[in-house]
């Protein structure tokens, strides 16, 4: 029981010491999480949305509680690209860990401002351009919901950095293969699935939504089943490598990602039960894989048998 498994994974040109990330918006900068555990056990850390801009995100209540999960409208406040760099970036160039910002915009001339600021930051190691969030009026999931408008954010950032770009998925679409297929095509380096699904709660004492914005976006366990089935539809899909993520809570959740085809996997909601989750899944996956005699974790991507 002593062999070691090498726990290495690539996404495009970036090398992760382990498959497990957190997920955007659900571990901020990293800072707060630091005081429960060592940020150098993730694989990376996937930053909150950041945009040109500051944006203040919607009215509250902005989460709502639903069975097997949450319901967020945050809207992807963030204090703009400046006050990132000048601040969440520098506290994050002290720790050996690699980092990876999401890109939020509200127009296509916006991802492309975003990723050029970061061009020239070295502590960003990848982008992860969102296309999926649903919380946003303008922008955000219109753009992850096409084809055609998938492909041109895609070819835009593509023209102005070097670095890793993955590209994120929404669920909310008829085919999301087809979806995968576009941003591969203009030179995405990866995908990442799924963003939250478009749900509703409605509170049965004041007749209202439980959301200022009526409808938010919903995450946590109640999404994992279509989640593994989307990344496994993706996986026939695309040669590049995709990173799974909904409702993942266990190490066997993680697996189950990665038995589906996912290269590395996000964790998300989790972390607002359990801000250890992601150490405990890393750790846990390793002790995963030397129970079963598996070398290399790489060995679970797509290993589903059917
Ligand atoms: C409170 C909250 C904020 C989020 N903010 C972002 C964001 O800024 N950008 C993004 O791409 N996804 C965002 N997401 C989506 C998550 O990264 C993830 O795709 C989704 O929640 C599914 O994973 P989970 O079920 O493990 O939470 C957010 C999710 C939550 C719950």
């Amino acid at each position: 029981m002593s062999q070691t498994v090498d726990m290495r994974v690539r996404l495009g040109s970036l090398e992760l010491r382990n498959p497990v990330l957190t997920a955007s918006g659900t571990f901020a900068s990293g800072r707060e999480y630091a005081d429960f555990m060592q940020l150098e056990c993730l694989g990376a850390i996937v930053t909150k949305g950041v945009s040109l801009h500051p944006w203040t995100g919607n009215a509250s209540p902005r989460i709502a509680e639903t069975a097997s999960g949450m319901l967020n409208s945050i809207g992807l406040q963030n204090p703009g690209v400046e006050a990132f760099c000048a601040n969440d970036l520098v506290w994050l160039a002290t720790r050996d860990v690699p980092v990876i910002v999401n890109v939020s915009g509200h127009s296509v001339a916006e991802y492309v401002a975003v990723a050029e600021r970061l061009e020239s930051e070295s502590t960003v190691s990848a982008l992860e351009v969102n296309i999926s969030c649903p919380n946003v009026d303008e922008g955000g999931m219109a753009f992850g919901t096409s084809c055609p408008a998938a492909a041109e954010v895609t070819r835009a950032v593509r023209a102005v950095t070097r670095k890793p770009l993955m590209v994120k998925l929404s669920p909310n679409v008829t085919d999301i293969a087809e979806i995968a297929r576009a941003v591969e095509a203009e030179g995405a380096d990866a995908v990442s699935l799924i963003n939250t699904l478009l749900g509703m709660a409605i509170d049965t004492d004041t007749f209202r939504p439980k959301l200022a914005r009526a409808v938010g976006g919903l995450s946590g366990p109640a999404i994992k089943p279509v989640a593994v089935r989307m990344v496994w539809q993706v996986a026939s899909a695309v040669a590049i490598p995709i990173v799974g993520m909904g409702g993942i809570m266990s190490v066997e959740d993680a697996v189950e990602f990665m038995l589906a085809g996912a290269t590395a996997v996000a964790v998300g909601t989790a972390n607002f039960v359990d801000p250890t989750v992601t150490r405990r899944i890393a750790e846990g996956l390793e002790t995963f894989c030397r129970g079963r005699g598996i070398d290399r974790v790489a060995e679970l991507t797509g290993a589903v048998k059917l």
